[in-house]
């Protein structure tokens, strides 16, 4: 049995652990002859990809990006850019040239989507799910959000001490997509005093009188952790918009920080690298059990799967409801909606 690997969309960390889970299992295990893909569904498209050993997949748990590359080549999407006529067909046709017998996309949301209309076109696909932004429907947990959430908490830790010695007012934008989980997770581990996110609409009055009432009860500083996806009626960043507005209806002095790639880049946190395991060995064997058309997930914390059909087009957000957003307005988190 021969089978490809891809990675599609952002990268984050813990892809190549995941590779290797996946790749290392398929020819330990099962005898399988593995094949990367290179530079996500483009690879497919015009026939780039290498074959993957055993040698190839060994010193990669800790390496960070993708050692196939990534791009956001959607082949169902048609673009005025197109070399290729009819995309879907193309794949298609070369997985069959290709002699696959199976193909694992590792992916967020969008590579989901794709997979499962590969998997209606016949192939035999299975997803797992990659991002740093904990955005995806059926999973509890994606691989590359505890290593975001790490460097995140970091980041804002560091921003704490200088913002007390300037007496600021620190903004700092966290990556997430449509999503506040980075934001939500990253803000309670580092402190912060407001956290905004997409979920949860946010008065800016509210915010600005937050921090006003800080300053007044003597606090130095305070800390502002804004989601990118934020309702932003501004052409400007998140943390731009948000830093504007306090300092010209509070007068107090802010800074803003755009955390940015820093999220995505680097080795994968050790819950990462273990988490890219268990999904990629799941994955081998479903593939030995000739089980198609799933995608692997987490659910009540273990490793399971549930058909790539149920996964497409939908996100996973922060219900409104979500126990850690009480618990912080409990200890005097503010997320801009109420005082
Ligand atoms: O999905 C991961 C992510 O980093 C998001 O948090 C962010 O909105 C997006 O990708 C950035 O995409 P790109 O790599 O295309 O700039």
């Amino acid at each position: 049995m021969k089978i490809g690997i891809l990675s599609a969309g952002g990268d984050c960390p813990g892809i190549n652990a995941t590779i290797r889970g996946v790749g290392k299992s398929a020819i330990l295990e099962y005898g399988m002859e593995v094949v990367g893909i290179n530079n996500g569904f483009s690879g497919l498209l015009y026939n780039d990809y290498i074959e993957l050993t055993e040698q190839k997949l060994s010193g990669i748990l800790t390496l960070g990006g993708t050692i196939l590359g990534t791009s956001r080549e959607k082949p169902f999407k048609k673009s005025d850019t197109d070399l290729v006529e009819d995309k879907p067909n193309e794949i298609v046709q070369n997985y069959h040239d290709l002699g696959l017998s199976a193909l694992v996309c590792i992916g967020g949301n969008g590579t989901q989507k794709t997979a499962n209309l590969l998997s209606q076109r016949g192939l035999n696909v299975i997803g797992i799910p990659k991002t740093i932004d904990n955005d995806i429907y059926g999973t509890e947990q994606t691989f590359g959000f505890d290593s975001a959430l790490t460097i995140a908490t970091e980041a804002i830790d560091r921003l704490h001490t200088t913002a007390n010695s300037h007496r600021r007012v620190m903004v700092i934008e966290i990556m997430g997509h449509h999503a506040g989980w980075l934001a939500l997770y990253s803000g309670i581990a580092s402190g912060g005093d407001v956290i905004l996110i997409p979920e949860i609409p946010f008065d800016i009055k509210v915010v600005c009188k937050v921090l006003a009432q800080r300053a007044k009860k003597g606090k130095p500083y305070s800390i502002v952790v804004v989601a990118e996806g934020i309702q932003n009626p501004s052409k400007r960043s998140a943390a731009s918009y948000i830093s504007k507005e306090i300092m010209k209806r509070t007068g107090l002095e802010t800074r803003e920080t755009i955390l940015g790639y820093i999220q995505r880049g680097g080795s994968p946190s050790a819950t990462d690298r273990i988490l890219s395991t268990q999904l990629g060995t799941y994955a081998a064997k479903l593939i030995h059990d000739n089980n198609f058309g799933q995608m692997v997930s987490v659910k009540d914390g273990a490793i399971t799967h549930l058909p790539l059909e149920e996964v497409g087009g939908k996100l996973r957000l922060v219900p409104k409801d979500f126990p850690l957003i009480e618990q912080a307005k409990r200890i005097g988190t503010s997320f801009g909606d109420s005082l």
